[in-house]
């Protein structure tokens, strides 16, 4: 029995000495020391020994108990602590590596063009107000002095939602609006998304971006709507930049002019982008009509107006010289990264 004792013992200590992890220890305490282990069971078998021979094999037991529980608690020690410099290992940063590095982000051009015109009318004094882009037939035409059968309805070709609702063409309706809402005096201007069935190419987008401008209010005059276009053109383009009034038509809008500004690109010399002119058309303009005013509750006898329109995708391919108003929406990072 002693001799059975000490081949457990031998078999027990290589069998610890070779674990290499927690579980397969814990398997090993449970086959040696574990309630029907094969040394707690000798242990518990010494009252069917020989007399003499239960105080031997019980200290000898004891004793192989006492080696193998402390040979199990150092490998306990030892695994736990490899596990520890292997997940410190693992987890380990090389901070000598290069980084990798994020680009920055860019505003769109258009975002940035169109917090420039706001920046601009801002500081002259105006608010800003809003439309919806679904708007009543009645506020895109009829109110602003187009009616049903009006000619001037074929220069803007529309979405229609039904025969009253469609996408607006243009932002002139929040003119309307703002007048029935507002006291005058009125200075405002209205951003905004705008819809035409317009062909695709070079110039034109079925989907792009007006701001709109109005001001109402006693003897206002001609003379006050040129020195605020040609204030906004200038700080819009810069000082040296040219502006010229040209006679033109709006229903809603008499008198009408339209603004040019002398080519970025050949500054008034004549070229390829301006058509040979020297001259590029940034908006349309006017004196509120006085059928206007009165669809919209003032009294062309106590107030006037002026009002402009302008296509942000034109003034910003003016601003930074781009020929091509597709460019906006493809979101190729190569362009967009320019700005
Ligand atoms: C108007 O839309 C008038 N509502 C402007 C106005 C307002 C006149 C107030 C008088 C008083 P027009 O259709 O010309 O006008 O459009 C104005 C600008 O929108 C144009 O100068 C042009 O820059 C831009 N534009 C027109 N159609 C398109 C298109 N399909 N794609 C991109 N820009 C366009
Ligand atoms: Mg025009």
């Amino acid at each position: 029995m002693e001799e059975k004792l000490e081949n457990i013992e031998a078999e027990a200590k290589a069998a610890i000495k070779e674990a290499t992890d927690l579980d397969g220890l814990e398997e090993l305490r449970v086959k040696y020391l574990g309630k029907k282990g094969q040394v707690t069971e000798i242990l518990q078998g010494i009252g069917d020994l020989e007399p003499e021979q239960r105080p031997v094999v019980g200290k000898l037991g004891n004793q192989i108990k006492s080696r193998l529980e402390a040979l199990i608690e150092d490998k306990e020690e030892e695994l736990k602590e490899l596990l520890k410099q292997k997940k410190l290992e693992e987890e380990q940063i090389d901070v000598t590596l290069p980084g990798v590095k994020e680009g920055y982000g860019y505003q769109h051009p258009l975002t940035q063009t169109l917090a420039e015109i706001k920046e601009v009318f801002l500081g002259l004094g105006f608010s800003i107000a809003e439309g919806p882009e679904v708007e009543k037939d009645y506020y895109n035409f009829e109110a602003l002095n187009i009616p049903k059968t009006h000619p001037a309805r074929d220069m803007q070709d529309s979405f229609y939602i039904s025969a009253d609702i469609l996408l607006r063409t243009h932002t002139s309706p929040v003119q309307i609006r703002t007048m029935k809402q507002s006291e005058v005096p009125i200075r405002i201007i209205a951003p905004g998304r705008v819809y035409r069935v317009d062909e695709v190419d070079a110039n034109h987008s079925p989907v792009f971006h007006q701001v709109e401008g109005l001001m109402v209010g006693q003897d206002i005059s001609f003379s006050q709507l040129k020195g605020i276009l040609i204030e906004f053109a200038q700080e819009m383009f810069g000082a040296d930049r040219e502006v010229r009034f040209r006679p033109s038509y709006f229903p809603f809008t008499e008198p009408s002019a339209e603004v040019d500004v002398s080519c970025i690109v050949c500054a008034g010399e004549g070229c390829r982008v301006c058509s040979q002119t020297g001259w590029l058309e940034i908006l349309g303009s006017g004196m509120v009509h006085p059928r206007v005013l009165e669809m919209s509750g003032l009294d062309p006898q106590e107030v006037s107006g002026f009002a402009f329109g302008m296509g942000v995708e034109r003034i910003a391919m003016l601003k930074y010289g781009i020929t091509d108003i597709r460019l906006f929406y493809e979101n190729d990072m190569r362009f967009l990264e320019q700005f």
